[in-house]
């Protein structure tokens, strides 16, 4: 088997006929080379190590309904799968820059793309965060691009490494930056932020009933959370006679690990000031798409897509979410809680600077 950078190595050995750990999935790992196996995961109905299946991806290309020649943002790239839809129906011509915090995977897409046959030049990494599109945009000299997505939250192949102590089901560091070049960890966020603070995080991003409890059990032993394990554990500590594998412990544990998440990463505000920016950066007519996977996500998306419709910023805006359809839901339970909306930029002038600031009022109030 072979490493990131192609060197010949030793596979892991591990117990039993089938490897258990992110690190002893090694076929699963490569799967060009292992095909046949990976298909057998898939048909599963589960993600192979390493990668990620990219959802409502028919949806998003009926929504951006990308042409040959047109300048795309991919905001949030992962594993490229939207990615590599549109590249191929932006060709020739066209250009995509894909956005991605995380500095572990952008270059792994980077080169899976270029395997996949995507020319040089075509596709442009862009290691930063969504939230500066507009000085990204203006860098590279566009008046505006043509399509944008955003798909957000976290990628399989995140959660999957246990190294990035995004999953309670996983032992490791608890870490859960998307950006690793940078940042404080969950581990340091929890021993800064008081009980409060975090009983009101786990209420807001988690709508936890039992926000409170949790919030008193972590702080109990705060400077001592290490790993997801401890994490997993003090939150567990919270109700009288817990078990890690009843199924709404493993929900109520989800939840507050997606609602730590998404303060350690600062989502929301990077959110925010993405949806603020989106206008000033899109040519007129351009089609915007938008996948969230959070109640908090799509609240803040859809209230800034009416807004700027209602601003004349946004020609027409998605009424409802688009969901994945049914048998996408049932070959890939991550798709349940998509949902899609869409925009289309009006023919007014684009804004820039102050008439941005605007836009943000507008959407922040
Ligand atoms: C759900 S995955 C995207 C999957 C991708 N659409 C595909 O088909 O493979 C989300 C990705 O966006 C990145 N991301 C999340 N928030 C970001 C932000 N504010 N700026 C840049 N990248 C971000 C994450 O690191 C992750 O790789």
């Amino acid at each position: 088997m072979s490493d990131d950078a192609g060197r010949h190595v030793r596979r892991k050995r591990y117990r039993g006929n089938h490897p258990r750990s992110f690190s002893e999935k090694y076929k699963e790992r490569n799967p060009e080379a292992y095909r046949g196996d990976v298909e057998k995961v898939l048909a599963r109905g589960d993600t192979p190590a390493g990668s990620h299946r990219s959802i409502c991806v028919k949806e998003v290309l009926e929504a951006l309904c990308p042409k040959p020649g047109e300048i795309v943002v991919d905001a949030t790239l992962g594993y490229g799968g939207h990615a590599r839809e549109l590249l191929r129906a932006v060709l020739p011509g066209g250009r995509l820059f894909g956005f991605d915090l995380d500095s572990d995977e952008l270059p792994r897409t980077a080169r899976r793309l270029a395997d996949a046959g995507i020319p040089e030049g075509a596709f442009v990494p862009v290691h930063a965060n969504f939230s500066r599109l507009a000085e990204v945009v203006e860098d590279a000299g566009l008046a505006g691009v043509d399509l944008f997505l955003a798909d957000l939250g976290v990628s399989s192949m995140q959660i999957d490494d246990p190294d990035r102590g995004f999953s309670f089901k996983r032992r490791g560091p608890l870490d859960m930056r998307m950006d690793r070049e940078g940042g404080e960890s969950a581990r340091d966020y929890l021993a800064r932020i008081g009980e409060g603070a975090l009983c009101d995080i786990l209420k807001a991003n988690a709508d936890e009933s039992a926000a409170a409890e949790i919030a008193r059990a972590v702080s109990l032993r705060r400077g001592a959370l290490a790993t997801t394990r401890d994490l997993a554990e003090a939150i567990l500590s919270a109700f009288p006679s817990p078990s890690f594998k009843d199924p709404a412990m493993q929900r109520t544990l989800r939840r507050a690990f997606q609602a730590i998440r998404i303060e350690v990463n600062g989502e929301f505000a990077s959110l925010d000031r993405l949806l603020a920016d989106l206008p000033s950066c899109l040519k007129a007519g351009a089609r915007a798409a938008i996948l969230c996977f959070h109640s908090g996500e799509d609240r803040r998306v859809e209230a800034a897509f009416r807004s700027g419709l209602e601003a004349g910023l946004y020609a027409s805006v998605a009424q409802e979410p688009i969901r994945a359809s049914r048998e996408e839901q049932y070959g890939n339970p991550r798709s349940t809680s998509a949902k899609l909306r869409w925009a289309v930029r009006s023919a007014s002038p684009a804004i820039r600077s102050a008439d941005a600031e605007r836009s943000r009022n507008i959407h922040s109030a």
